[in-house]
């Protein structure tokens, strides 16, 4: 028994590899990864010398590659994580997103179905076609909506988003039109260890270590909310195990906060962690223009996941910010790697808009 990993050098696919093969009867993980920008074979480092890692640098688009992982490999379940994931680039470059989540999802699902077409008894009950995707869909909240059910109607507003419902919706069709066997998770924003510091939380502490400016979209009273990826892992396993096939699950950490007091709380840990003798590290915050299009609110109901699967985040935000803050600082050999040449083009491209 194997499962087939997509994305797996990113973030949270990193952090899912880990987490699973950490039980040593584990099932072993074939890892197809393009290693983009976001992917860092830095973050699988432990697997090294573990054959049940097998480690594919590939494109989900490649559809010969996965015919012949198949064949090789047979996995009894698919883990989709390859994705391009951050609004800011999907504003400033749609094409890539549109490349992978719509067309990677597509030709993923059309090598699967074919794959599984193939297969026989309970093989072919048991096989999963795992979709995981985001919150984002759902669009954006007034203030005093209630959070995201999982028939709440789609709503993207921004490219990324739009690229991800899209996928959900194939994801759907194979499942209504092929009886592909398949579950979709819809997640609230993730923060934890090897998280690329584009992203809010780990913008702010690399930011702030290195004594630049913290910036702030807007008036930072967008809501997001939070959760920490060892609990998105844990939520995935659980859809895995037990989900209901053909089923949606939302997963979130019951933790709505606004982007100014996440950035104070990010502080406030820093200076107790790492003072600066230059002064609190808040005096960086810096206000500046806001994202086009910026959803100002997501809010996840994740009742159906614990009603079905007993599924309830482990880390409070508390516990979960402190983990992530000492990674950070414990890890700046990783930051200093991430934070390439591209990366500070990047940097220089978006900032440069907002001012
Ligand atoms: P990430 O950007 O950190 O990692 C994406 C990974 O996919 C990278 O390793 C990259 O190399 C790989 N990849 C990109 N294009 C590929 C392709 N064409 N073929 C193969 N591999 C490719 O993203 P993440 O934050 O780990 O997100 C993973 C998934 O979870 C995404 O589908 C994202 O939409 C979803 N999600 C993310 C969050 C969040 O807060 N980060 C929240 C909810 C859902
Ligand atoms: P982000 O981490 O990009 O996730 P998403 O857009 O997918 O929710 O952003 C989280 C929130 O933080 C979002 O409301 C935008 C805001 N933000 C800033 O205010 N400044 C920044 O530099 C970044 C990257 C995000």
């Amino acid at each position: 028994m194997t499962l087939l990993v997509t994305g797996g050098a990113g973030f949270i696919g990193s952090n899912f590899v880990l987490d699973w093969l950490a039980d040593a009867a584990a099932e072993p993980i074939v890892n197809l990864d393009a290693l983009t920008y976001a992917g860092n074979r830095q973050n699988l480092a432990a697997l090294e010398g573990d054959a049940r890692h097998v480690f594919v640098h590939g494109d989900i688009g490649d559809r010969a590659l996965l015919d012949r992982l198949l064949a090789e490999h047979r996995p009894r379940a698919v883990l989709h994580f390859a994705a391009e994931s951050h609004v800011d680039r999907s504003i400033h470059g749609p094409g890539a997103f549109i490349k992978t989540n719509v067309e990677g999802t597509f030709t993923l699902l059309e090598a699967m179905r074919a794959y599984w077409s193939a297969l026989e008894g309970d093989a072919r009950a048991a096989w999963r076609f795992l979709h995981i995707s985001t919150d984002e869909v759902y669009g954006s909240l007034a203030s005093d909506a209630p959070a995201f059910t999982e028939t709440h109607p789609y709503q993207p507003n921004s490219p990324y988003s739009a690229s991800k419902a899209a996928s959900d919706h194939l994801v759907r069709a194979w499942k209504h039109t092929y009886g592909l066997p398949v579950l979709t998770t819809n997640c609230s924003n993730n923060y934890g260890p090897f998280q690329f510091p584009e992203k809010l939380i780990p913008l702010m502490i690399v930011n702030a270590l290195a004594g630049k400016p913290l910036p702030v979209y807007g008036d930072g009273m967008q809501v997001r909310d939070w959760l920490f990826v060892g609990d998105h892992c844990s939520a995935i396993r659980a859809v895995l195990a037990q989900g209901r096939c053909g089923e949606v699950y939302n997963i979130g950490g019951w933790n709505e906060q606004p982007n100014r007091d996440i950035v104070h709380t990010v502080c406030a840990l820093l200076d107790e962690l790492r003072p600066d003798p230059a002064g609190p590290y808040a005096r960086l915050i810096s206000h500046v223009k806001d994202r086009p299009g910026h959803d100002r609110r997501y809010a996840i109901d994740a009742r159906k996941i614990e009603r079905e699967l007993g599924w309830r985040p482990a880390e409070s935000f508390e516990t979960g910010i402190r983990k992530t803050v000492q990674w950070y600082l414990s890890h700046a050999d990783w930051v200093a790697a991430v934070q390439s040449g591209s990366y500070r083009d990047w940097v220089a491209t978006n900032y440069a808009a907002r001012g």
